[in-house]
Order: C-alpha cells, then structure tokens, then sequence
C-alpha cells in the first residue's frame, strides 16, 4: 500500500462522461476519489448530492472520498453513507456541532476527515484530534474548481505536520485546491499525505496527468 494518496475531484469532470472519466483515472491508478457536495448556502455553488454518489458506487471500487460543503452536514450523514460514502469530511466552519457530528460518522462505521478553510487556524482541532482520521486543509476558498493554490496552506500543513507527529497522532493531512504538477512537489515537503486534484487531472491527458502526479510522490 503506497502512502502518499491521489484522489482525484470529479467536479472536474464532464458529468456526461462521469462513469468513463472515473474508470479511467480508476485504471491509471488513483487512490481515493474525491466527492465535493456543495449546497448553495455554505458555499456559492450547488454541485451534486447523494443519488449521484449512489450510481457511481455501483461502477467503483475506489475508496469514495466525500467531502461536504455543505451548512449542518449532520442532517445528511446517513445518506451520504447509504450512497456509499468511506470518507466524509465536513468543515469545522459548517457544524455547530463539530464534536457531535464526527461522533456520529464514526458510529456510521466510516473514517471522518474535518476540514479548515483557508482563514481558520488550526487550533479548531484541539479537542478533536482524537476523534478523526483525516484532515483537510483548504488551499483555495471552497466553492469552485480551477482556482489558485493559496501558498499560505504550506505553512498550515507544515505546522499540522509537527503537531501530529509531537503527539502521536495517526491522521492523514489532505490538501485541496489549485494542486497542479508544479506545486505539488511543495505541497508534498510540508507534509501532505493526500494530494485532492481537479482541474491538474482532468483536463487533459487524464491517464498521463495521474501517471505524473503518481511519480511526483515520494517513495
Ligand atoms: C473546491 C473543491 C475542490 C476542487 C479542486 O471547493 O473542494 O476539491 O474541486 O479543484 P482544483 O484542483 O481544480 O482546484
Ligand atoms: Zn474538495
């Protein structure tokens, strides 16, 4: 099992060809496939929600990676699992109950991720460190692929990065937006374990861009 992971962003992808575009980054040997749910009020844009999870699921064997932008996502948990869900990340910002709600992704059997826009410090995790996976750190406002990496995320990967390794903690760092070829590298070296990237893998060559994505990682 490789350490480092690439899950690639569907929202990227022409969602007439969903199925052909997911087989063929499957194929080319991505990791995770990284879900975004948007709900038009946490963040601007609407994207897609749990049917279309559900007729994906029946296709792949990828580890489904669902990352929820969405306000409340407690409401939603059990059908974002019934989708067939193996990661849900919500954003400490969109739960009023963060605590409660990560509780509750792990009663459902699955891996829980928390996720810190780019203004939200890391502190957030204080008390939830023990209750999670996984977390995602935001490199770009979240609501929209093809946006620029927001080079302040280094500095919180590479902070989250000694505060695990301080503690103990067995969490994955994923990071998320406007991850290309050419920042990847940095991205890597402060500490990311989880590479999410849209835009860098779908346009394009999808079966190269993956390839290359994969040999950027180390070994
Ligand atoms: C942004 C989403 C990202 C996005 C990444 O709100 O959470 O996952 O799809 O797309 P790129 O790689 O194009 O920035
Ligand atoms: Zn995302």
């Amino acid at each position: 099992i490789d350490m480092y992971k690439l899950a690639p962003s569907i929202l990227a992808a022409d969602f007439w060809r969903l199925g052909e575009y997911i087989k063929e980054v499957e194929e080319a040997g991505a990791d995770y496939l990284h879900i975004d749910v948007m709900d038009g009020a946490y963040v601007p844009s609407i994207s897609f929600g749990a049917p279309v999870i559900k007729s994906i699921r029946k296709e792949s064997k990828m580890v489904f990676d669902v990352h929820l932008m969405v306000e409340e996502p407690i409401r939603y948990l059990e059908d974002f699992k019934e989708a067939g869900a193996d990661i849900i990340t919500v954003h400490a910002e969109a739960c009023r109950h963060l605590h409660r709600t990560v509780a509750k992704i792990k009663e459902l059997g699955l891996k829980a991720g928390v996720s810190l826009n780019p203004s939200t410090p890391l502190v957030e995790l204080e008390y939830i460190y023990q209750d999670i996976d996984m977390v995602l750190i935001m490199s770009v406002n979240p609501g929209f692929g093809g946006q620029s990496f927001l080079p302040l995320a280094l500095d919180k990967i590479k902070t989250l990065k000694e505060i695990l390794k301080q503690r103990q903690l067995n969490i994955d760092i994923e990071v998320d937006g406007g991850i290309t070829l050419s920042n990847v590298g940095e991205v890597l070296k402060a500490g990311a374990d989880v590479i999410v990237a849209g835009t860098a893998v779908f346009n394009g060559d999808i079966k190269k861009n993956v390839i290359d994505f994969k040999s950027a990682f180390p070994k």
